[in-house]
């Protein structure tokens, strides 16, 4: 069983996406299965153009070359895929969205309507691997995820099954925290790479994430108050007293 997550962070490796899928993948690899990051970031993958001519002209087959096609390779190989971006504009990142549009080769073109009456494309595929969602956001709070979240509140309705979790992990910016600068916020962030992998491990082993786990995953890191005086301060010494 393959697992593959897309990091759609511009810091790539040394993003605090990878440090929350790093631990997942490990849980998913004691279950059994095969891990793969992809830094979207180090890939070659160029913009849509919109011609369609992926639909009408070379059915299935883009007209554009570069690392897509491959990638496209390995989101169907894999069972489970997983899309990491960290929040951008309250959406996710460029990167990630530009990777996702290139996905239109995998739809056909004739418009369906669901019976709730709204409209599709039929999938020119007979298996999409199932799918989880990991945002981080720089804000404390929730309120930075409402687009996201109303963006798989469709996802969902219109694909039943298809996403196994998503996490919303706030305070991002505290994931890199060492045990040396903070004792309490580094054994919550143990906890909560604990619950990460525990999520990688229940994926695989029973294809589904629990509630349980999916709570665990929103644990508080720090409070409100406290990530942002240290956010502040941060910026207050690197930018020094006449620009703060
Ligand atoms: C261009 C830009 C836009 C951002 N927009 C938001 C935002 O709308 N809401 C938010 O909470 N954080 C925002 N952030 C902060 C990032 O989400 C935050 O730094 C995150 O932890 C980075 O994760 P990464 O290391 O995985 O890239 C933004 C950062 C950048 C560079």
């Amino acid at each position: 069983m393959n697992v593959t997550v897309f990091n759609g962070s511009p810091r790539g490796r040394k993003s605090n996406s990878h440090l929350i899928v790093e631990p997942l993948l490990e849980g998913a690899r004691e279950g059994g299965a095969k891990t793969q990051e992809v830094f979207l970031v180090e890939k070659d993958i160029k913009q849509c153009l919109g011609c369609f001519h992926c639909w009408g002209v070379t059915p299935g087959q883009c007209v554009l070359t570069d690392d897509m096609a491959e990638l496209m390779d390995l989101y169907l190989d894999s069972e489970f895929v997983g899309l990491a971006t960290p929040v951008y504009n309250m959406y996710m990142t460029g990167l990630l969205k530009n990777f996702t549009d290139r996905f239109l080769p995998l739809a056909t073109p004739h418009i369906r309507r669901n019976e709730d009456g709204s409209f599709y494309h039929e999938g020119r595929t007979r298996r999409f691997p199932r799918q989880f969602f990991i945002a981080n956001s720089g804000f404390p709070g929730e309120h930075n995820f409402l687009v996201l979240q109303a963006f798989y509140e469709v996802v969902k309705k219109a694909n039943p099954g298809l996403v196994v979790f998503e996490l919303y992990r706030n305070c991002g910016e505290a994931l890199s925290v060492t045990e040396e600068e903070h004792p309490e916020l580094a054994s919550r962030i143990a906890a909560f790479r604990a619950a990460l992998g525990t999520a990688g491990r229940e994926m695989v082993v029973t294809g589904q994430v629990s509630q349980e786990t999916v709570q665990g995953l929103h644990m508080e890191l720090i409070s409100d108050e406290e990530y942002m005086a240290a956010a502040n301060r941060q910026w207050d010494e690197q930018l020094g007293e006449s620009d703060a």
